[in-house]
């Protein structure tokens, strides 16, 4: 009797880490049922395209992907293509009419209904609401060994108005504290040091217990040394939830806190709950009782109605807050959502011009922010060599900046050490091992 060939899969991620994760996941699942990984498609028997719809962008970025894939479905009928993610969700069977070389279609909510899909063949497109999600444990394959994600929520309630992830990801809904904090008691085991909690809205988070209660419990874990979170809601930022930070010793001082516009009249017509003057008093907060803290943000260029003085108060913002780093895009109209149906959508050209002055303006202070670094003591956590010069380790610092540092024979991936930072550059930081 022969020997029955293995059977492969591949991954590609578009997206966010909470797509990032789900891959993770799907992974976890291919392989308890005896598949292995394939670095290309070309040696696949499973293609999976998780996929993501927040800009326009994104989403003709797998398109193109999708397209490229038709000709080896081609030659080899027998390959099981899947669209997973956000435009999976979002589309639904459309993507099989658009597309029929694609075979299914599954959801962020159903991706447990992966195992079906690859040993029965039964049904061909998977996105009904699934609120039973925070009970699913799927087994995570999980590609790092010294940092994990951890999704405590899924979902979101706040529908900004220029967003896509409510229609996509469903209600907001908490997993329980006992089940998180045991998947973390069993990464501890296997010696992970990092773990960042993922929800669209963490600060959020209630089942029985708030964050900072969720905090609390994750910090007395033994073997992980680092906790982080993302992303954090400003209109959800208690004091509490800063003194939680402040106190407990795992939980790194850096914040990712999305301002989005400084002009309060955007951020109503965004449905963010908030005004400029409330954001920085926040800030303001932050920075009080925690000096050292870096704070990191997105920013959206051009949304409708967007005039200069509005533009300018962004740029203002930018100014006073100093953020860390910022993520930047233009606004894409998502199908669906409010503001893409707004009056006073800014012309392409405005926005490319509002989101290079920001892109500007944020470089020079990222830059000059690095270099305070300079000098400094600090603590980081190995994560492995360093991608592109094989020359080096790479960490971060608890506050999130990327250090680079020469390779040593003592010093392996998952080591806590303190080192000199020797130069600092936009992108990372360089330091010495002490
Ligand atoms: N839940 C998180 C992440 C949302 S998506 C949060 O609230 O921050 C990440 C970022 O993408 C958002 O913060 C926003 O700046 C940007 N974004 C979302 N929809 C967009 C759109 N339609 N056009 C441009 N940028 C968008
Ligand atoms: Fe989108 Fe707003 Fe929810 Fe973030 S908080 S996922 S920007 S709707
Ligand atoms: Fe994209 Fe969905 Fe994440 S739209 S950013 S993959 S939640």
């Amino acid at each position: 009797m022969g020997k029955e060939k293995v059977k492969q899969y591949y991954i590609e991620t578009f997206g966010c880490q909470m797509n990032v994760h789900d891959s993770e996941k799907m992974a976890g699942i291919l392989k308890s049922e005896g598949y292995i990984e394939t670095g290309s498609a070309k040696d696949a028997d499973v293609v999976i395209f998780n996929t993501c719809s927040i800009r326009q962008k994104a989403e003709q970025k797998f398109f193109s992907e999708l397209g490229r894939i038709k000709s080896l479905k081609k030659r080899r009928p027998e390959l099981q293509i899947a669209v997973a993610g956000c435009i999976a969700q979002q589309e639904g069977i459309k993507i099989i009419k658009r597309a029929p070389h694609v075979d299914f279609v599954v959801g962020p909510q159903n991706i447990n209904a992966l195992r079906d899909i690859i040993t029965s063949r039964s049904d061909s497109v998977f996105i009904d609401d699934n609120p039973s999600i925070t009970e699913v444990e799927l087994p995570a394959d999980r590609k790092d060994n010294v940092r994990a994600w951890i999704n405590i929520m899924y979902g979101c309630d706040n529908f900004c108005s220029y967003c896509i992830v409510p229609y996509t990801r469903g209600r907001e809904k908490s997993r329980a504290s006992r089940s998180i904090i045991n998947e973390i008691k069993d990464l501890a085991g296997k010696d992970y040091k990092e773990v960042t909690l993922l929800g669209q809205n963490v600060n959020s988070y209630m089942s029985d217990m708030d964050f900072p209660g969720l905090l609390k419990e994750i910090n007395k874990i033994d073997g992980i040394e680092r906790i982080r979170f993302i992303t954090s809601h400003p209109k959800d930022l208690s004091d509490e939830l800063i003194f939680a930070v402040r106190d407990m010793e795992k939980v790194c001082e850096h914040i990712h806190l999305p301002l989005q516009s400084g002009s309060t009249k955007i951020l109503g017509l965004m449905n963010r709950k908030y005004t400029y003057e409330d954001y920085k008093k926040k800030v303001g907060k932050l920075k009080e009782i925690m000096p050292q803290i870096t704070i990191t943000s997105d920013i959206i260029a051009g949304f409708p109605q967007e005039t200069d003085e509005d533009h300018k108060e962004t740029v203002k913002a930018l100014n006073e807050i100093e953020f860390d780093g910022v993520f930047a895009f233009k606004f894409s109209p998502r199908p669906g959502t409010r503001a893409s149906n707004m009056n006073g959508q800014v012309p392409e050209d405005i926005k490319s011009d509002r989101l290079y002055e920001i892109l500007e303006i944020q470089n020079k202070i990222t830059e000059r922010k690095n270099k305070e670094f300079k000098g400094t003591l600090q603590e980081i956590l190995i994560e492995g060599k360093d991608e592109k010069d094989t020359g080096r380790f790479t960490g971060r610092t608890r506050t999130n900046k990327i250090v680079n540092i020469p390779l040593k024979n003592n010093v392996k991936p998952a080591d806590i050490i303190t080192v000199k930072i020797t130069r600092a550059g936009r992108h990372s930081l360089e330091g010495d091992i002490l």
